[in-house]
């Protein structure tokens, strides 16, 4: 069998890493923007160039007998990939371009769950010009809005009052700004809690859930500093996190559920892939925060190293509609993952710095992303550099080999080192026991 992987971030070096370890050997292609040499090595073909260039895409399938491709990121599945591929009889992971709506049109999301009655969304309201915005943003509360432009903003569309806006002016510019370029935006309310993702198979009719990860966005420890693409993520043995309750899980997955009823209807199509709920848990229950139609990175490398049974196979029954949860199953194990960045990063990345892995001792828990292999060396070339992976029976000790790992990779890099500590997981914890205590004395 012929696999296309898009994309050359660590989330596909983790996904070529799991095709790899089928028993059914399938021979591995990948389009992407770099030169991964974490998903080199497991490749017949590699393609560098603009993986949204769905002609280019679509003749290489045709030149490589492709029968099956797997959609890492969202650009391409914005621009109709999976759509081109459908077309010519190649079997796709991810979903077309209008159910993919979800992730791409903030709007969509927001409107679709209300025309639909799915409760969880946040009070927000759908803006294209200014008229109503400065009484919607009083009518949320000074500090108490989040600003989001519709659209595939590379993670940079949202501004969230008291991180990145500072007053109403601050407010009323950016609005103004999105106005001006003829931007749709989303003004809602912010919420207050803790994040977390739910990742899910489908196969158009039924959802697996995958184990539940938390992410960190924030640039530097104690969740400070600017957002970026995800700094780390964990998830525990028995799969939820510690902070949530089974309500807070139900609540999350029924969602997830009546989103693929409603874009099913909606679209009269069948959603393929990954739906990937970003969701808050709140005291007053959890929220969503965002849809995605694919794998989330770092995520992908929590889930896809625990999977226990054949990911081929699973790719497989997505694509056959017989996705049962018999024939799913992750460890019983925690994982830990933290990105090595370049210093700098996210607003001013030193670019092109020399790094040296020589001294990692587990290559097999070393993922790839914005690295450039040129003459045996290895460069960071500006965003997030490597994802170094622990698996152990517990999170603290799955921290530390994690945190031990990263410390072997050397050159102008960074990392968190509070991910998955016990200081920092207690945190989570007393805050969401002080959150849900407010509600129960009102
Ligand atoms: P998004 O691109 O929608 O995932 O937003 C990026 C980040 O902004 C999220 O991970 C949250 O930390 C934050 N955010 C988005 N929407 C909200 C909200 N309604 N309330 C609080 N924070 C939010
Ligand atoms: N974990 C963040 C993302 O994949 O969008």
């Amino acid at each position: 069998m012929n696999i296309l992987i898009v994309g050359s971030g660590a989330r596909e070096h983790a996904i070529a890493r799991a095709l790899h370890a089928s028993s059914e050997h399938p021979t591995l292609f990948c389009c992407g923007t770099s030169n991964n040499p974490g998903i080199q090595q497991y490749t017949e073909q590699y393609w560098v160039g603009n993986i949204c260039s769905i002609e280019e895409l679509v003749t290489l399938t045709k030149d490589w007998r492709i029968d099956m491709a797997i959609i890492g990121p969202e650009a391409p599945l914005d621009k109709g990939l999976a759509d081109a591929l459908l077309e010519r009889n190649i079997a796709v992971i991810g979903p077309r371009q209008k159910l993919a709506r979800i992730e791409t049109s903030k709007s969509f999301a927001r409107t679709l769950m209300d025309k639909y009655q799915i409760p969880g969304s946040p009070d927000y309201r759908v803006f294209n010009q200014l008229f109503g915005v400065k009484e919607y943003l009083q009518e949320l509360g000074e500090m108490g809005y989040v600003i989001k432009a519709d659209g595939l903003m590379s993670g940079k569309g949202v501004k969230v009052a008291g991180d990145h806006l500072h007053s109403l002016q601050d407010a009323l510019q950016y609005c103004e700004e999105l106005s001006d370029a003829n931007q749709i935006f989303v003004i809602e309310e912010k919420l207050i809690g803790q994040e977390f993702s739910l990742l899910c198979f489908c196969d158009g009719e039924h959802l697996i859930p995958m184990p539940i990860v938390q992410d960190h966005k924030r640039a530097f420890i104690n969740d400070e500093g600017p957002n970026t693409g995800g700094m780390g993520s964990y998830s525990d043995t028995d799969h939820r996190l510690p902070f949530l309750t089974d309500a807070d899980i139900q609540t999350a997955l029924d969602m997830n559920e009546a989103v693929i009823k409603a874009l099913t209807i909606e679209t009269g199509q069948k959603y393929v892939g990954i739906l990937y709920g970003s969701f808050i848990a709140t005291k007053n229950g959890v929220k969503l925060i965002e849809y995605n139609a694919r794998f989330g990175d770092p995520e992908a490398m929590n889930v896809l190293a625990i999977l226990e049974s054949d990911f081929l196979a699973v790719c497989k029954m997505m694509i056959a509609g017989t996705l049962s949860s018999e024939q799913v199953c992750f460890a019983n194990l925690a994982t830990v993952c933290k990105y090595a960045v370049p210093q700098g990063y996210p607003d001013k990345p030193v670019k092109n710095a020399l790094i040296d892995i020589s001294q990692v001792l587990h290559p097999e828990r070393i993922y790839f992303a914005a690295v450039d292999e040129r003459y045996g060396k290895l460069y960071a070339t500006g965003s997030r550099a490597i994802a170094v992976l622990g698996v152990a029976s517990n999170i603290f000790e799955a921290e530390q080999f994690a945190e031990e790992e990263i410390n072997r990779i050397t050159g102008p890099l960074f990392h968190r080192k509070d991910i998955g500590t016990r200081e920092l997981i207690d945190q989570r914890i007393r805050q969401m026991i002080l959150l849900r205590k407010v509600e129960y004395e009102i």
